[in-house]
Order: structure tokens, then C-alpha cells, then sequence
């Protein structure tokens, strides 16, 4: 694992000249994005879990579960980009994330007792993974552009796991979710509907739609 505590001067003096002067730039940008996601991702590791607990197959309670345990590492990660830019790791409160976290507590109220209630946790999770997705695509090409080579890799590393547990919810989805959603007798029967017709055929939700 590389070693956080020798980053170029660059990225560590570009940092340091962010924080003064009315004239911000992408350096403050960056930095306050960084903020923005720490605050994200811790705010994730305690909205995983509701997740899990409420999760009825077991492949979404593995991916979730997966997922947790790489969010806790998004955090270190996230801390180990403070520490190239010699700063002490700061959360910035992000309203997105708390809008997308309290939007899922709500849909877990109406619809975790439910049997569309995997759809419901799957809908609400990509919603956070999409928003992941962005901020870290984003960092990663700041980071790029400012010179910080260490921090733009441990961004895309965060941005490759975070693609691909969106990959995992929506092949879980396109597997057995949209059988719940739709109302089906036969959400542990494979590829047709109690009624023996053909899913898609049967407008079932299509999740491959979203992508
Ligand atoms: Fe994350």
C-alpha cells in the first residue's frame, strides 16, 4: 500500500494556497469535495446497515453487506487524501446525501414490509451509488488536473468499487427484484411469472432500463 506521507510538495502546497483570498479555485473545489464525500461516506456507513436489516434475499444482504465493509474503507481512503494534502480529515455537511439517506428512510417506512420491499433498497441504494459515482468521477479528474497523482489514484480506486457494487444492485435487480415489484407468486421461480408467461412480456419492471 503506498505510503500517504510522501506526496509531491505540488499537491501539499497547492492545498495550503486554497484557503485565503476571496478568489476560489479548483484546488478549493477539490478540497471542499473531499469534505463534501467524507461526509457522505460516513454518513453511508450508518445508513448500510438499516439496509441490510431490512433486505429479504440473501444476494442483496451479501452485496450490502460487501458494500459496508468497503464503505468503511472509502472513509480511510478518503482520510489518506486528507493527509497527502497535509490537512487533518474534515467533514463539510452534504445536503445531497442527507436528502438521499432521508429519502431511503421514508421509502424503507412505506416499503421494507413489503415484498417489493428489496426493489425499494436496491431503488434507494443506486440512488447513493449514483451519487458516489459522480462526486468521485469528478475528484478523481480534479485531482488530475491539479496534479495530485496519489490522490487520483486512490479516487479511482473508490470510483472502481463504487461502479461496480451499482453493477452488482442492478444484476440483482434484473434477477429477481422486478418479481417482487411486480406483484408475483413466483419471486423464487426463475424466469416466468405464476402465470407461466414470460416476464418482460408481462411489463414486469425492467431494470435494465435505468442503466
Ligand atoms: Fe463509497
Amino acid at each position: 500500500m503506498p505510503s500517504t506521507s510522501t506526496h509531491s510538495t505540488k499537491a501539499a502546497g497547492a492545498a495550503k494556497k486554497t484557503s485565503s483570498g476571496k478568489d476560489k479555485g479548483l484546488a478549493d473545489l477539490f478540497l471542499h469535495g473531499i469534505k463534501d464525500i467524507y461526509y457522505a461516506e460516513k454518513k453511508l456507513t450508518k445508513a448500510l446497515p438499516k439496509m441490510i436489516k431490512a433486505a429479504k434475499s440473501q444476494d442483496l444482504i451479501d452485496a450490502l453487506t460487501s458494500h459496508l465493509k468497503e464503505t468503511e474503507g472509502h472513509v480511510t481512503k478518503v482520510e489518506q487524501v486528507f493527509a497527502l494534502l497535509d490537512m487533518a480529515p474534515k467533514a463539510v455537511k452534504c445536503d445531497a446525501i442527507d436528502g438521499i439517506v432521508a429519502e431511503a428512510e421514508e421509502i424503507l417506512k412505506d416499503f421494507g414490509k413489503t415484498s417489493a420491499a428489496d426493489a425499494a433498497i436496491i431503488f434507494s441504494g443506486q440512488a447513493a451509488e449514483h451519487y458516489e459515482i459522480t462526486r468521485y468521477g469528478s475528484l478523481r479528474t480534479f485531482a488530475e488536473v491539479l496534479g495530485y497523482d496519489k490522490a487520483s489514484n486512490i479516487l479511482q480506486s473508490i470510483l472502481d468499487q463504487e461502479k461496480a457494487a451499482d453493477k452488482k444492485l442492478s444484476e440483482i435487480a434484473e434477477d429477481r427484484v422486478d418479481y417482487a415489484a411486480a406483484g408475483s407468486d413466483s419471486y423464487e421461480d426463475g424466469n416466468v411469472l405464476s402465470d407461466g408467461e414470460p416476464r418482460k412480456e408481462k411489463g414486469a419492471i425492467n431494470w435494465r432500463l435505468w442503466q
